[in-house]
């Protein structure tokens, strides 16, 4: 006879099966912008079928989205609040279809010094993004410069509409990439590939990028959006504990020696064996029938 949880589980696998359908019949609709409260720079709306995703918009078409100060103010308050929010999943950073964003706001710190930029710790508020513990999306549409490309780079993921362009041009106006672009793109790309990219200023494409490995997926410009809500969605299946650790797990190797990040993997992988996801997990698995994850 069927255990009470095997019904449960088949009755829920039901409703997430039934769920799923609905989502490509209201994902168009899910995905209108509305502008919350007291954002000036940024468009921010919770989206997908299960209202799960948070969807940030840069929002200064005029400059390319240049990110000025009060945007990445913005922009870093707004992730906070989507990462203390137990409803929402996973994060999604885009711009629109010209520009994801055009560099840091060059006019901004064009009068800026030596001693004024250590003495305010200039653009100290972006890495606050990497310190998000939800996985962010970016989904890159237009030009992603300077500035842009080191955001989408402190994303966990980059989907890309085929008409963006990636660069770090920063050369171009006598200066080096200051957000992540000397370090972070060697790290994803290669040496000799990032040299190439910082050396000369020069562009490259969406497919160039996923060759490349900085981008995972490429897309036809208009499905761009609507292809990361459903890859955030897709991630919202999980535990969103598991999720967590997961994506700690993963940076190690960024962050730190291949000894210390395999001794960091093993340890937050017994570590999962103290959660009940886990142990819903592999007991659903075992059961055949799918998890009731819990965040616990
Ligand atoms: N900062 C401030 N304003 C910017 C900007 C930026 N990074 N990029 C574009 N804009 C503004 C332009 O000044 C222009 O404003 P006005 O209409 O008031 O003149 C508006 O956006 C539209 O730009 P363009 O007319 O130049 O548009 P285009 O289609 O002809 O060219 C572009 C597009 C190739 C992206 C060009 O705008 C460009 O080269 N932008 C600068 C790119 C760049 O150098 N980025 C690196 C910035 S430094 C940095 O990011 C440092 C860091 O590592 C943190």
């Amino acid at each position: 006879m069927a255990s009470v949880a095997t019904v449960t589980r088949a009755l829920l696998g039901k409703n997430v099966l039934n769920k799923c359908k609905v989502v490509s019949a209201t994902s168009q609709a899910s995905m209108k912008f509305y502008s919350t409260a007291s954002y000036e720079n940024i468009k921010v709306e919770v989206v997908g079928s299960k209202k799960n995703v948070g969807l940030i918009q840069l929002n200064r078409p005029k400059a390319l989205n240049a990110l000025c100060k009060p945007l990445f103010v913005e922009l870093g308050k707004a992730v906070n609040d989507f990462d203390a929010d137990s409803n929402i999943a996973a994060i999604i950073i885009t711009g629109n279809e010209k520009a994801f964003a055009a560099g840091a706001d060059i006019k901004e710190m064009q009068n800026n010094t030596y001693s004024s930029n250590t003495k305010q710790g200039f653009l100290r508020e972006w890495e606050d993004i990497s310190n998000c513990g939800k996985p962010i999306i970016a989904a890159v549409n237009g030009f992603a410069l300077g500035g842009g490309c080191e955001l989408a780079m402190l994303c966990d993921i980059i989907y890309a509409g085929e008409k963006a362009k990636f660069g770090q041009p920063e050369i171009n106006i006598g200066t080096i990439p200051g957000a992540g672009g000397t370090q972070r793109l060697p790290s994803y790309v290669g040496k000799s590939k990032a040299m190439e990219i910082v050396l000369t200023g020069n562009f490259f494409d969406a497919h160039e990028a996923e060759k490349m490995g900085l981008v995972s997926k490429v897309f036809p410009v208009e499905k761009l959006l609507e292809e990361t809500i459903k890859l955030a969605e897709s991630i919202g299946t999980h535990s969103p504990l598991i999720v967590k650790l997961a994506k700690q797990a993963v940076n190690q190797a960024y962050e730190t020696t291949l000894k210390s990040g395999l001794q960091f993997e093993k340890s937050t992988f017994y570590g999962t064996f103290a959660t009940e996801d886990r142990k819903e997990g592999m007991t659903a698995f075992v059961e055949k029938s799918p998890p009731n994850f819990k965040n616990e």
